[in-house]
C-alpha cells in the first residue's frame, strides 16, 4: 500500500539525515560508544581467523557500509591483498580515503558510493563481503534482497560476515537514526530466504551488559 511505500521512504530519508550530521570519525561510526572499538574489532579478526584465509581466500574484501573503513582499516587490510568499500554518504568514504587509512587506501580498487538497496556488487569478485552495523539500516525484504546479490558476488569458498545488534526479542526501530535491530531467529529466516546457508554463529563478548547484544553470523551460498 502507499502507505507501507511511504514509511518505507521516510525510514529511509531519516537515516539519510542522521548520518549527514555524523563526524567522519571513529566517534561518529560507533555513536556513544566509541571505547568498545578495539574488543569489536579483535573479536571481528578472531572470527575472521575462522572462515577467512585457507577456507576462504584472501584477493579481495567487501565492506558494506564501510562508513569511514573502521572495520576496513582494523580487520580486512591487514589480511586482504585488495578492498573495496560501499556506503551512502560520500564524506565518510572520501575521509576514508584522504586520511584515515592511509597509504593502505592504494589497495582499495573501488569506493561504492550507493545505498545498498540498490546496489548491485560486481559478480564473483569477493572471498568476504563484511556487513557491519548496516544490516540495521535496511528493511527485511530490501536486506534479504541485498544478500541475494552479495550471494551472487562472492568468489568460489567466498563468505559472508554480517555483524549487527541483534535485539533480545522481536524486532525494535530506533526512529532516531532509522535502524532495526532483529532477534537472530528473525534474521535467520531472512538469510534463509537469500539462498544462503549459516556457517557460524557467535555472540561478541566483553560489551557492557547496557548495550543490545552484537552477534555475527558467517554464511555462504547454500
Ligand atoms: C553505525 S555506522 C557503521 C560503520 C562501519 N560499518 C563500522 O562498523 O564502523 C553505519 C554506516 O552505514 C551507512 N549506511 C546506513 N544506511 C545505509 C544504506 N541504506 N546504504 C548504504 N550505507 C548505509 C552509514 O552511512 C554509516 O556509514
Amino acid at each position: 500500500s502507499s502507505d507501507c511505500c511511504n514509511r518505507e521512504k521516510q525510514f529511509y530519508y531519516r537515516a539519510q539525515k542522521f548520518y549527514e550530521d555524523v563526524p567522519a570519525s571513529e566517534e561518529g561510526m560507533m555513536g556513544d560508544f566509541v571505547e568498545i572499538s578495539n574488543v569489536d574489532l579483535e573479536g571481528s579478526r578472531q572470527f575472521l581467523k575462522r572462515f577467512g584465509p585457507g577456507k576462504a581466500g584472501t584477493h579481495c574484501a567487501l565492506d558494506c557500509g564501510s562508513g569511514i573503513g573502521r572495520v576496513s582499516k582494523g580487520v580486512l587490510l591487514p589480511v586482504f591483498e585488495k578492498l573495496e568499500l560501499a556506503d551512502m554518504m560520500e564524506h565518510f568514504l572520501l575521509h576514508a580515503h584522504e586520511e584515515y587509512l592511509g597509504e593502505d587506501a592504494d589497495r582499495v580498487e573501488t569506493y561504492y558510493c550507493f545505498n545498498l538497496q540498490e546496489f548491485t556488487p560486481p559478480k564473483n569478485k569477493y572471498d568476504v563481503i563484511w556487513m557491519q552495523w548496516v544490516a540495521c539500516h535496511l528493511t527485511d525484504k530490501d536486506l534479504m534482497n541485498f544478500l541475494f546479490r552479495c550471494r551472487k558476488s562472492l568468489r568460489p569458498n567466498g563468505v559472508i560476515i554480517l555483524k549487527d545488534n541483534m535485539a533480545r526479542q522481536g524486532c525494535k526501530l530506533d526512529p532516531i537514526d532509522s535502524s532495526i535491530s532483529r532477534h537472530l531467529d528473525i534474521m535467520k529466516v531472512i538469510i534463509a530466504k537469500a539462498g544462503l546457508e549459516i556457517l557460524a554463529v557467535q555472540h561478541q563478548e566483553g560489551f557492557p551488559e547496557i548495550i543490545m547484544p552484537v552477534w555475527m553470523i558467517a554464511m555462504k551460498p547454500v
